[in-house]
């Protein structure tokens, strides 16, 4: 059976967040992301980082598989552009972002692709680049083995910045998630 769109009821707003946040606004005011390029949000939702980016100057890219989001996300940031597509098989050439984003859509995947995921953000990256991950932990005990050391391991191959566990803020409250700052 085909599982319902999660933009097409109010399931989503769970983690929307309206603004930017506070995790993207550091990386750019403190000059971590880099200064103006092309940005690819991996599980774009309603392109809300993107909105926070392009009124910047960057060049965007959301990619989403939800149709619900990105029929909004068009219509709500024209300025970027959105591909339905799946995180593991990006729509863009070798080096084409010089920065990617990742706000909640890594844990998504099973453990088994998420190797998959690493190197295809490694291939969409420019070499020097910068990937804000957001990754959020279970809220109950799973067997989803997230944790600083899983990711530090699944990037072994990245230059890490920081790998912390922190609140992130979303309308509704804060989400517990793992913001990894890494560099290709
Ligand atoms: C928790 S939501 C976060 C959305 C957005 N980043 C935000 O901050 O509001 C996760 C998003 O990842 C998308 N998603 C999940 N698995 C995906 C995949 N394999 N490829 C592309 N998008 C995916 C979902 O449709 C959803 O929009």
């Amino acid at each position: 059976m085909k599982r319902a769109d999660q933009y097409d009821s109010d399931e989503h707003l769970c983690w929307y967040l309206s603004r930017p946040s506070d995790e993207l606004t550091d990386a750019v005011r403190s000059g971590w992301l880099g200064g103006l390029g092309t940005v690819v949000d991996l599980g774009c939702g309603l392109g809300s980082e993107l909105s926070y980016l392009a009124g910047l100057g960057w060049s965007g890219l959301g990619v989403d598989l939800s149709e619900g989001a990105l029929r909004r996300a068009r219509v709500a940031v024209p300025a970027c552009q959105f591909a339905r597509a799946d995180v593991r098989r990006l729509p863009v050439h070798d080096g084409w972002a010089s920065a990617l984003l990742d706000r909640g859509c890594f844990h998504y995947l099973q453990p088994a692709d998420r190797p998959r995921y690493v190197s295809e953000a490694r291939r969409a990256l420019r070499s020097g680049g910068r990937f804000l991950l957001r990754a959020c932990l279970p809220h109950r005990p799973s067997a989803d083995p997230m944790s600083e050391e899983y990711l530090r391991d699944l990037f072994h191959d990245w230059r890490i910045h920081s790998i912390t566990e922190r609140g992130i803020p979303v309308d509704r409250g804060q989400l517990r998630a793992i913001e990894a700052r890494l560099e290709r």
